[in-house]
């Protein structure tokens, strides 16, 4: 395997998401460059990408030799100029537009002129990112899922600007990561949150009007509709935060009621608890 047109590839931002991106790439025999704001957050991204490999070695689904390997491939970096051999770079930055911004005008203004520029965002407009670079035909977006190793989707987004070669070229890229691509328009949720969050919003409303407990709701969605994890468990996966961002995102284009957050998600995102990543949301994590 390796990235097909794409030989080196960027990734900005190496949370969740970025770092698991890199992984993804870096299996798939792809020279990766991560890029993060400072040493700490650089850090942080390592450690994504060292544990996540590990516990893959611990599992007996990866050789030490291999991880290694996979390891070697990622370089890291605090420095958008070390972007600047790259043919893509895929942004994944937190899903602020105005700092979204701040990254494609430094991409647009470190990258090569062919360099096809990528966004991970689940909930801003991919249009809105594009006319603010000098490059607005070069701009797409892709959408990974979480966790991004194991999930087979990625949504490949065209704006109406999108140049259809760039397109088919990072498509070509996800099969030969061995996703699954689909590519799709410029409407917020896209295809697989659009549809996933009216559900998931559904449940936060079924709990907090008393029809039914967390567990019960969470097993009748595993147990009866055969789903890997029931609609509060997958919340907290997501991340409170990332939800509620999601499902204001399609509200405000959609005005469908089934969108407008629920009180009880909004509620849990005040008070900081977002989930599996600050050890509380729905459930605790100790
Ligand atoms: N990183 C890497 N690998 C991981 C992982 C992670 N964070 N979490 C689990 N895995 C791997 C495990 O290592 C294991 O691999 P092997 O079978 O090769 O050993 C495999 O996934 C299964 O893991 P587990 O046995 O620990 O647990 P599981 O069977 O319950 O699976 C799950 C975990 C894959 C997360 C599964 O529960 C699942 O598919 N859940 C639904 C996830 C989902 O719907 N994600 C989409 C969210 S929406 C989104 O992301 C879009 C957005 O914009 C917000």
């Amino acid at each position: 395997m390796s990235g097909g047109s794409f030989s080196r590839v960027g990734v900005v931002g190496l949370g969740t998401m970025g770092a698991g991106i890199a992984e993804v790439l870096a299996r798939g025999g792809v020279r990766v460059v991560g890029v993060e704001v400072d040493a700490g957050a650089l850090e942080r991204g390592r450690g994504h990408l060292e544990g996540s490999t590990g516990r893959a070695v611990k599992r007996g689904r990866l050789t030490e030799d291999a991880r290694r390997e996979i390891l070697g491939r990622v370089a890291l970096s605090t420095s958008f100029a070390d972007l600047g051999d790259c043919d893509l770079v895929i942004e994944a930055v937190p899903e602020r537009l105005e700092l979204k911004r701040r990254v494609f005008a430094e991409l647009d203004r470190v990258c090569r002129d062919d360099a096809v520029l990528a966004t991970n965002t689940s909930s801003l407009s991919v249009t809105d990112i594009a006319v603010t670079t000098g490059r607005p035909t070069k701009i797409v977006g892709v959408h990974f899922f979480n966790p991004a190793p194991v999930m087979r989707l990625v949504e490949v987004i065209r704006t109406v600007l999108t140049d259809p070669g760039a397109v088919e070229r990072v498509a070509g890229l996800v099969k030969d990561l061995g996703k699954t691509p689909v590519t799709i328009g410029d409407r917020a949720g896209f295809v697989a949150n659009r549809l996933l969050f009216g559900y998931l919003n559904q449940a936060a409303g079924m709990l907090e009007s008393g029809h039914a407990t967390r567990d019960d709701i969470d097993t009748a969605m595993k147990a009866g509709a055969g789903l890997p994890m029931g609609p509060f468990t997958l919340m907290d996966l997501i991340g409170l935060d990332t939800c509620l961002e999601v499902l204001e995102a399609i509200y405000a284009e959609s005005r469908d009621r089934r969108h407008a957050p629920s009180p009880l998600l909004r509620e849990l995102v005040t008070a900081g608890l977002l989930g599996r990543k600050t050890g509380r949301g729905f459930y605790s994590y100790d």
